[in-house]
């Protein structure tokens, strides 16, 4: 089943001498892994922007979308006067059992009613991640998502991904500046530029 299918799509932004890519063309199925790889600023962000339907692309297609995408990025962007437990309740208030048990997963169940602004940037990408996965997506995108993390806390975070993804059989696609921290090292790549 494809869930996202790009044909020939370009982005280029107002202002800038050229397109940040052209000419692109990308299906994403079911339970499939794609990593974004290059320097940057060469348009790994943009383009998981524009599968995220948050950019629109100005030239090209989009003829298939997913309905559920769950996104975390280097910024974690929760609501900052809630808690931890309560920036997933907020977005799933039908799975507080499972969201306690992904915090106790990632070693937060001691930080479930601490708020959000006084997290720290791995404590709260944790957070952010399992918000992410609590809606249940068809495409989870993770733009350097986990970078605040130390290695046994990311080793945690790569296991609990994998084990949803067995669940639930979402798509991945992610984008890590370090080749040692990929959650699929043996995915289907695009390089950039
Ligand atoms: N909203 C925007 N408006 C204008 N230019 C942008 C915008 N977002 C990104 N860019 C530019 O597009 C290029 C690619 O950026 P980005 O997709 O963030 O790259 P990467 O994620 O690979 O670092 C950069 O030159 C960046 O400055
Ligand atoms: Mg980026």
């Amino acid at each position: 089943m494809t869930l996202f299918a790009a044909d020939t799509i370009g982005l280029h932004y107002p202002g800038r001498p050229g397109p940040v890519f052209h000419d692109l063309s990308l299906t994403i199925r079911k339970g499939e892994s794609l990593g974004l790889s290059g320097p940057s600023g060469t348009g790994k962000t943009s383009l998981m922007r524009v599968i995220a339907g948050l950019e629109r692309p100005t030239s090209g297609r989009i003829p298939i979308r997913p309905r559920r995408i769950g996104m975390a990025f280097a910024e974690p962007r929760l609501l900052p006067r809630l808690s931890a437990m309560e920036n997933l309740s907020f977005i799933a208030p039908k799975a507080r059992a499972e969201g306690r048990a992904m915090l106790t997963a990632l070693k937060m169940a001691a930080l479930q009613d601490a708020s959000a602004d006084s997290l720290s940037k791995g404590q709260a990408q944790r957070v952010a991640l399992i918000r992410a996965l609590l809606i249940r997506p068809e495409i989870l995108l993770l733009d350097e998502a986990l970078g605040g993390l130390d290695m046994a806390t990311w080793q945690s975070a790569r296991d609990l991904i994998l084990a949803r993804r067995d669940r639930d059989g979402f798509a991945l696609v992610e984008i890590s500046h370090d080749p040692a921290r990929r959650i699929m090292p043996e995915a289907r790549a695009i390089s950039f530029p």
